[in-house]
């Protein structure tokens, strides 16, 4: 089986598919909105803690898990989670952990591209609107014109199609000549596009005349200049959790493409060129694009946009600016070169599922994942349309899947790695490495400090969602909009129901592979 596995045609396309991978909205999109809400200076030194403790050792633990699983055949959570958890535990107890994970990353590919899917869609549409000049003289303003953009199929479904197929021929070509080469010519294009972008926003002066001190430089600085009294535990969270979707970390996706490594090839080093350009595109590129230009224009207050400075703040701003037209148009292609690459590492997580567990060809699998995210995608395109600028069952999707899923599934990893392969996963990761990870940083952070973090991320995020009312049967934020319930109750049964298939379908798999041990309950195959 594992020689039908697809392979890295090279080191430098798998750089790239890891970059392109990690790079995603989550860098352009959300980073911008996270910091400037969290006040700027006060976000990056949480930022930056978050990173250390969680960011990179998690990272050598899913490379590890990856390379491990497809030496084995593997190329998903399950059966991957398995094998490692049965060196410290009885084989039907690892059985369930494993399942667990497999749980967690099938509904982490299959709900957080329902709707990242959309919002690639939405980059697209927005570089063709930007291209053609179509919202820059319109009388509408870019709060409505988006309101517009999302509730009209004709332009909303159109978009998200195209990306779609898009993605879908992609994945259909498999891992060298699809996914790693779109990489090697979008990844390279994203960081040429953003530099121009820098030196765009750098040199705007200061733009508006009744506030000279708003300038690029001192949007810098309110992102760059720490602010330690407005540091909070709350902000720490926020940090945690943009760490974790920045470097797609919880989600299966970088533990697949590694399993696509060759058994020597190296972990350490690569897990941290995957890191740091992650970081580049979004500390640098992402910081330094639209927080210059939303503070030129708008002040702090530009800033407080939250989710709408990307697709309603930034567009406004392009309007009045020299060349909008041309920067606009890069900064969306920008977007969805970023938001590609990263959606087709989530379809491709689950063309690999059908391709180990249902033996289905990729060529086929690419097809029905295909539709499977049209038909997950639906109910996040609809409501808008419904209800004109509402994304409640979007948000509820993106509050779990898209955050504390992730938590749970990356604890779930280290403590495997640190607890029950111990030993072995150092080994693991540190062989091949040109950089040997020392023996006090596998001790120290991936068996303590990362796990006793994450466990407090978790505890104290269930407690703010109490707080929040999510546990609630009509929550909260929702109790005053009475057409808003449904989506959210809906979003909760589609969850539901993935789960439960997602754990029915890798208990399956591990049992397809490892019935005889599971029996015995002793570990008979072991290579
Ligand atoms: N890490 C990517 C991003 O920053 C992709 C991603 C995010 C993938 C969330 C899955 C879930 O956008």
């Amino acid at each position: 089986m594992s020689n039908e596995r697809g392979s890295w045609g090279s080191k430098i396309g798998l750089i790239l598919a890891m970059a392109g991978n990690a790079v995603g909205l989550g860098n352009f999109w959300r980073f911008p909105y996270m910091a400037a809400s969290n006040g700027g200076g006060a976000f990056l030194i949480p930022y930056f803690v978050a990173l250390i403790l969680v960011g990179v050792p998690l990272m050598f633990v899913e490379w590890n898990l990856g390379r491990f699983g497809g030496r084995r055949g593997h190329g998903t959570l399950g059966a991957m989670v398995y094998i490692q958890a049965r060196e410290g535990i009885n084989p039907r107890a690892a059985a369930v952990i494993g399942a667990l994970c497999g749980m967690l990353a099938f509904s982490v590919t299959v709900l957080v591209n329902s709707y990242y899917n959309h919002i690639v869609g939405w980059a697209l549409g927005y570089s063709f609107l930007s291209a053609t000049g179509k919202y820059m003289s319109s009388s509408v303003d870019t709060v409505n014109l988006f309101v517009n953009f999302i509730g009209t199929p004709a332009l909303s479904f159109t978009f998200w199609i195209i990306a779609l197929v898009l993605l879908g021929i992609a994945v259909m070509r498999g891992v060298e000549k699809g996914i790693e080469a779109w990489a090697r010519i979008m990844m390279p294009v994203l960081y040429i596009l953003g530099f121009v972008l820098i030196i765009r926003a750098l040199t705007l002066g200061a733009p508006n005349a009744a506030h000279p001190d708003w300038t690029p430089i001192a949007g810098l600085n309110y992102l760059w200049q720490p602010d330690f009294d407005k540091i909070s535990f709350n902000t720490l969270l926020s940090a945690c959790g943009q760490v974790f979707f920045t470097l797609s970390l919880g989600m299966g996706i970088i533990c697949n493409y590694a399993s696509y490594l060759k058994s020597n090839d190296d972990i350490v080093l690569s897990g941290i060129s995957t890191v740091s350009l992650n970081e580049f595109a979004e500390v640098i590129l992402g910081g330094t694009i639209v927080i210059p230009i939303a503070y030129a224009f708008g002040g702090a207050e530009g800033l407080g946009q939250g989710v709408g400075l990307s697709f309603m703040a930034l567009p406004n701003i392009f309007r009045s600016m020299g060349g909008g037209q041309i920067f606009g148009t890069i900064w969306f292609l920008i977007l969805f070169f970023a938001g590609f690459t990263s959606a087709i590492a989530m379809y491709n997580y689950l063309v690999a599922l059908l391709e180990e567990d249902l033996s289905v060809a990729r060529k086929y699998g690419a097809w029905i994942i295909f539709g499977l995210y049209i038909l997950v995608g639906l109910p996040v395109g609809l409501e808008p349309v419904f209800y004109p600028g509402n994304t409640f069952y979007l948000d509820e999707l993106d509050a779990w899947v898209g955050t504390y899923l992730l938590v749970v599934l990356g604890f779930i990893e280290i403590s495997v790695a640190g607890w029950l392969m111990r030993n072995k996963a150092f080994e693991e990761i540190n062989k091949g490495s040109y950089w040997k990870i020392p023996k006090w940083f596998f001790n120290l952070f991936i068996q303590f400090l990362t796990p006793i973090f994450l466990i407090i991320v978790l505890i104290s995020s269930t407690i703010e969602k109490f707080q929040k009312g999510y546990f609630k049967w009509i929550p909260t934020f929702v109790a005053d909009k009475p057409e808003s319930i449904m989506w959210v109750q809906m979003a909760r049964g589609v969850m539901l129901l993935i789960l439960i298939l997602g754990f029915t379908e890798a208990y399956r798999s591990i049992k397809a592979n490892y019935g005889k041990e599971l029996e015995i309950n002793k570990v008979s195959t072991k290579n």
